[in-house]
């Protein structure tokens, strides 16, 4: 089969794709022929070195949708043609999806309901479940509630709109203008620019005073603005950064209003299977789509790496082998 992998971490440049045997699934674990790879920040970061080590060569990969084709010993609840997602592959431990078949532990991978679309599936993992996570498990986003959700024409983002809005959340969210309407149309109630000068007071205004949760992906910008744009006992969520060193320049804001803080980590999921069946009932009924902007051949893998952290896009990239 053809995989994407690399033999050195480095840049971009380093994934090749090879024609390598097609992995035998362990006892536990599905082999599935893989109809789509999410593309996301953090599979660069396995391919760079930065992240936990991995066993070169590597394939990375940690989001996969496709259809399952073989079996381990002591699985039970998956047979060969089962359409399946699921996320946590393509790391440390495991290879990824960016081939044109991948095992995964049945710990990490559930069906996908009917109603789903397959492509869309393989780039829901990380997004989606991060999204859900952040303001369903450990925000308690309640309806009614003011959600500030920055960066809303992102991965996480766009997913994170669409959940909030799900549970009858008031949406705020922030974007590039070319997405607003877009987002509109996901459910935000109020998209802002991120640029804009006055986005404290603009996200104050669409609040009502004060917002109740907020989804942060750029800490080192936003620590601070979000304690200054929270309401007494806000909660807010940071899911990652630029820079390592975010700070307040006036953390008595944060104290005076009670403002809770929660750092995490997707891979932290005590059990991924809970939030992944979470996110394929809203992709059954409706309730969430992953915009898939681009989509890219294995050989194209470089490319895709290079635009997920460059590019401006709505959703997600995916690769399709
Ligand atoms: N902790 C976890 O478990 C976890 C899980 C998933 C992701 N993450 C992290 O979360 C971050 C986002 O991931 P992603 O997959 O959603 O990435 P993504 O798809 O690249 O989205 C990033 C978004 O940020 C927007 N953005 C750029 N500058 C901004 C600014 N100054 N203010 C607000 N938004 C801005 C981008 O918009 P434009 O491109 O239009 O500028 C883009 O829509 C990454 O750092 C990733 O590593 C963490």
């Amino acid at each position: 089969m053809r995989a994407v992998r690399l033999h050195e971490h480095g840049d971009a440049d380093v994934l090749g794709v090879d024609e390598i045997d097609r992995p035998e699934p362990g006892e536990d674990e599905l082999l599935l022929e893989v109809a789509a790879a999410g593309v996301n920040p953090v599979d660069t970061y396995f391919r760079d070195g930065s992240y936990e080590p991995v066993s070169l060569p590597f394939t990375p990969g940690v989001d996969v949708a496709g259809v399952v084709t073989d079996l381990g010993a002591e699985v039970e609840d998956f047979e060969t043609g089962d359409r399946v997602y699921g996320t946590g592959i393509g790391n440390a431990t495991e290879q990824g999806a960016y081939a044109e078949y991948a095992t995964i532990p049945t710990d990490r991978v559930v069906h996908l309901p009917d109603g789903a679309d397959l492509t869309e599936a393989g780039g829901a993992g990380v997004a989606a479940v991060t999204a859900w996570r952040a303001l369903i498990d450990h925000a308690d986003l309640e309806p009614a509630e003011y959600c500030l959700v920055h960066g809303g024409s992102g991965g996480v983002g766009h997913a994170a709109v669409q959940i909030a809005n799900a549970v009858s959340a008031r949406v705020i969210t922030t974007a590039a203008e070319e997405y607003h309407d877009d987002l509109e149309a996901l459910g935000a109630e109020t998209v802002l620019d991120y640029g804009r000068d006055d986005l404290a007071d603009a996200v104050l205004e669409a609040s009502n005073g004060g917002v109740d949760v907020i989804l942060d992906h750029r800490l080192d910008d936003y620590l601070q603005f979000d304690a200054d744009v929270a309401t007494t006992g806000a909660r807010v969520v940071g899911i990652g950064e630029n820079s390592p060193d975010p700070a307040f320049t006036n953390d008595g804001v944060a104290r005076s209003k009670d403002v809770s803080y929660q750092f995490m980590s997707m891979f932290n999921t005590p059990d991924l299977r809970v939030p992944l069946r979470s996110v394929a009932h809203l992709m059954d009924v409706g309730a969430l789509s992953i915009d898939v902007s681009r989509e890219y051949d294995l050989e194209e893998a470089a490319d895709a790496h290079r635009d997920v952290m460059t590019e401006s896009f709505l959703g997600k990239l995916v690769l399709e082998p």
